[in-house]
């Protein structure tokens, strides 16, 4: 909420710079001040650029109210306000910032449509076995995917995914959305870029054989349950492979994007180089995206949490690769 109306974010005083403050506002949320922090931030050198400073806690007492009352802290509101009511506080200070803010949101939500729409028609159009129509989807996703990624910060339009109804659409647009952020961080030429995101499209095609009783069951699954929701890897291969519209390396990375490089995973329990490096960085975005997704029946993991998961597997993922995916999970992060 609020980077999309124009805030740049940061968890600590350290992290403020007077870049920061295009429009001559701070705003300051949270419930649980250290001593001396506000006074700190309120005398830094960035002071000089404040026209207004804006402050949300809930439990601010009325001494700290005072106090920063005395400082000549002009604009307290004591509780979170809902985002409702801090559209129209901030409105009430400069409407230009929240009209730009108003555009990002409506940009993300028309892309972000447009992307969860033709997510459920690539697993319509391989259910159909009409593999040409999902190449053609994939190809135009890559460009939606790339205007999502430059409409706003990861946090937010991964929170929008997040709201995807259909939780197979949700699953490969997260691993899409991560492998394709991945990319551009590991900078990657534009084709390589493509290889990546059509194999992080097509990952879990597979899927589409594995009855629904098993892929929609709302909990943890039973050991033959988790077998037959294995045999969609193996499945996914058999759908892409051997055909002249799709490239054999995406296939590969179908069937290969849960085995770990201690020989561990399935289907095949193959390890170390015989996994190759393009499904080594879509494993690695594949348990990222399905720890934090959001499903009625658990609560998603926070992007660190998750990146400490992906730490603990220790000689599963590649060491190197996992290294550079810190800056990932941060970006993901919202503060
Ligand atoms: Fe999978
Ligand atoms: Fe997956």
């Amino acid at each position: 909420m609020l980077s999309e109306l124009g805030f740049a974010i940061a968890s600590h005083r350290d992290a403020f710079s007077a870049a920061d403050l295009q429009h001559g506002f701070m705003l300051i949320a949270g419930d649980h001040f250290v001593p001396g922090f506000l006074a700190d931030v309120l005398t830094g050198p960035w002071t000089a650029h404040l026209e207004r400073v804006v402050l949300f806690g809930n439990r601010l007492g009325t001494r700290a109210l005072a106090a920063l009352d005395e400082i000549g802290f002009p604009f307290i509101v004591k509780s979170l306000p809902t985002p409702a009511r801090l559209t129209s506080i901030l409105a009430a200070i400069d409407p230009s910032m929240i009209a730009a803010g108003q555009s990002t949101i409506a940009r993300l939500t028309a892309t972000s449509s447009v992307i969860e729409a033709g997510s459920n028609r690539l697993f319509e159009h391989i259910r159909a076995g009409n593999l040409g129509a999902a190449v053609s989807e994939a190809k135009s996703a890559f460009n939606h995917f790339e205007a999502l990624l430059d409409s706003a910060a990861a946090t937010h339009w991964l929170s929008v995914i997040q709201q995807y109804h259909d939780g197979t659409a949700q699953h490969c647009s997260l691993v899409s959305a991560v492998a394709m952020l991945f990319a551009r961080s590991l900078g990657f030429s534009e084709g390589d870029q493509r290889r990546l995101f059509e194999a992080a499209h097509f990952h879990d095609v597979g899927k589409v054989r594995v009855p629904l009783f098993v892929l929609d069951k709302p909990g943890s699954l039973d050991a033959d349950e988790r077998a037959i929701m294995e045999t969609h890897a193996k499945a996914g291969y058999d759908i892409l492979a051997h055909n002249d519209v799709i490239a054999s390396e995406i296939a590969e990375v179908a069937r290969d994007h849960h085995e770990y490089l201690d020989g561990t995973g399935y289907p095949r329990g193959i390890g170390g180089r015989r996994v190759a490096d393009i499904t080594r960085v879509i494993t690695i975005c594949d348990i990222f995206a399905a720890l934090i997704e959001q499903r009625p029946y658990k609560q998603p993991k926070t992007a660190r949490e998750a990146y400490s998961i992906l730490q603990s597997l220790g000689g599963k993922l590649d060491p190197s690769l996992l290294r550079s995916f810190s800056k990932i999970a941060e970006s993901c992060s919202p503060d």
